[in-house]
């Protein structure tokens, strides 16, 4: 395992060209419903975004879907870094019956499908409104970021919670290390050693983790002791994804047909990746080498014979200009492990993704209707290859992967205005991971080289766990 860039402690794994450039542009999209505005914005810091990347809601005004549209085209189609504006603030969505349902920002059994961020983006729990209701004081809660606020790209006190107007904002981040015996959250990121203080017992511990398990050290010290998690996976008590795709409209899963492009005009070469860790526990250069034997593919960086420059925006042009599809191979086969790598150079790019990472039911919900092409749909990358070369050779084919164009929108999921609702939420019984060892790298959580086809489940994934946890627990 190849452990990049651990000098900053936020340790990326495996670091590819073009996720180079990602990793520095991160596009909020952000929509006034008053008046129609709305800012693009780039931050040149990945980690703010993808801790503060949030929703947003959803066009109705013929107005505000012309501006939507325009957005998603320069999203989708701009040049990495040309567009600049001011921060995403949060904006509330209009309630719906559902989100009403206290219970449904936690995981649980019944909801164990669903990430909740949408739920808990507008989640203001009771004790908050009281406060309010009688003009009584909330107390501000005390976050530490046992890492120091170097990784994650927010500013100290309560600035961030003001800043992205968090409907819940009386919380303040700290990093200094003596006042853990007194703070109401402890947020520990990924290597980290088990601290000793004496812990005040309504003192919430959570784990939050970028990388893959394959990635990340044994977390076997804090069993009992963490009390959320802060990951990708989808049951994590504060889901912190990637990217969050949102639908405009539920039932709508293609653009008009009108309003498509013929996104295989001009292109003359198949598939291209950009790749510098060629040592991934899930083989997946040896995939595409086999891949090759069938369909041209254009390896770049280290792992292949092709060049090109490092955070050049030919690069990225290049890709969606000339290549008619993209290896967004992962570095771990694990459960929803879904980066960057799939949604901005892959969706972000006109081409087509070839997806290998997380099983394909983990790619579907959380990846747009038809959008992707998972190795695993195929017996073999020979017949991988075949279909490929078959929408190569069918327009119609090949765009039916974009239908789903202007459908919704890449959210920011303003990560820290949910664990600040989620502090102040008094109705959850008190928690803690038993096992979070278990729970992070347990069984059929990552599958090594093997695809996911081969490892039949008994149950939905994430049932084991909870029937155990609420064992435990209750
Ligand atoms: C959205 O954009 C497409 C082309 O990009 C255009 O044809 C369509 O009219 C636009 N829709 C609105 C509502 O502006
Ligand atoms: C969603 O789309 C369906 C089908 O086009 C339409 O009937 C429905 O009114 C739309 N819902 C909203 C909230 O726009
Ligand atoms: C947090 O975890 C600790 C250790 O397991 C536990 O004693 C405490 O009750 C938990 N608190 C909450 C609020 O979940």
């Amino acid at each position: 395992m190849r452990q990049l860039t651990r000098r900053n402690g936020t340790g990326f794994a495996t670091i590819c060209l073009i996720s180079m450039m990602a990793l520095n542009f991160y596009v909020n999209v952000w929509v006034h419903k008053d008046d129609s505005d709305f800012v693009l914005e780039l931050r040149p810091d990945h980690t703010s975004h993808k801790k503060s990347r949030f929703l947003w809601k959803l066009a109705e005004t013929d107005d505000e879907k012309s501006a939507l549209n325009t957005t998603m085209k320069n999203t989708l189609e701009s040049p990495l870094g040309v567009l600049s504006g001011p921060q995403a603030t949060y904006k509330k969505i209009p309630t719906s019956p559902t989100f009403e349902e206290v219970s449904n920002v936690w995981p649980s059994l019944v909801n164990y499908q669903d990430d909740r961020i949408l739920k808990q983006l507008e989640f203001i729990p009771e004790s908050v409104k009281n406060n309010k209701k009688y003009n009584r004081d909330i107390k501000t809660k005390t976050i530490l970021l046992f890492n120091g606020f170097r990784d994650w790209g927010v500013k100290p006190g309560r600035e961030t919670f003001l800043e992205q107007k968090c409907p819940v904002n009386n919380c303040e981040l700290v990093s200094n290390i003596k006042r853990a015996p007194e703070v109401d959250a402890v947020l520990f990121r990924q290597n980290v050693r088990f601290p000793i203080y004496p812990r005040p017992r309504d003192q919430i511990w959570m784990m939050y983790f970028l990388e893959s398990p394959y990635y990340t050290p044994s977390l076997k010290q804090f069993n009992g002791h963490i009390n959320w998690t802060a990951t990708y996976r989808h049951d994590s008590d504060i889901v912190a994804p990637y990217e969050k795709f949102v639908k405009y409209n539920t039932s709508v899963l293609h653009a008009r047909p009108h309003t498509m492009k013929n996104y295989a005009a001009g292109k003359t070469k198949k598939v291209a990746w950009f790749v510098s860790n060629c040592k991934a526990s899930n083989s997946r250069l040896e995939y595409a080498k086999e891949l090759s034997k069938h369909i041209d593919v254009d390896i770049f960086g280290r792992c292949g014979d092709k060049k090109c420059t490092r955070g050049k925006e030919e690069c990225s042009r290049m890709i969606h200009k000339e290549y008619k599809f993209y290896l967004a191979f992962e570095n771990s086969n694990c459960r929803d492990y879904v980066t960057e790598k799939f949604f901005y150079n892959g969706l972000q790019h006109d081409v087509i993704p070839i997806v290998m990472g997380a099983a394909p039911e983990d790619y579907r919900r959380v990846a747009p209707h038809y959008s992707f092409i998972h190795v695993d749909e195929h017996i073999s990358a020979k017949e991988l290859a075949q279909y490929l070369l078959e929408l190569d050779a069918d327009d119609d084919l090949y765009n039916a992967y974009f239908k789903w164009k202007g459908t919704g929108e890449f959210i920011n999921t303003f990560f820290w205005c949910r664990v600040c609702a989620m502090l102040h939420d008094t109705s959850r019984a008190p928690q803690s991971y038993h096992d979070i060892e278990e729970w992070w790298r347990g069984r059929d959580v990552c599958i090594g080289h093997d695809r996911w086809g081969q490892h039949i489940r008994r149950e939905p994934f994430i049932s084991d766990y909870y029937r155990k946890q609420t064992k435990t627990l209750i």
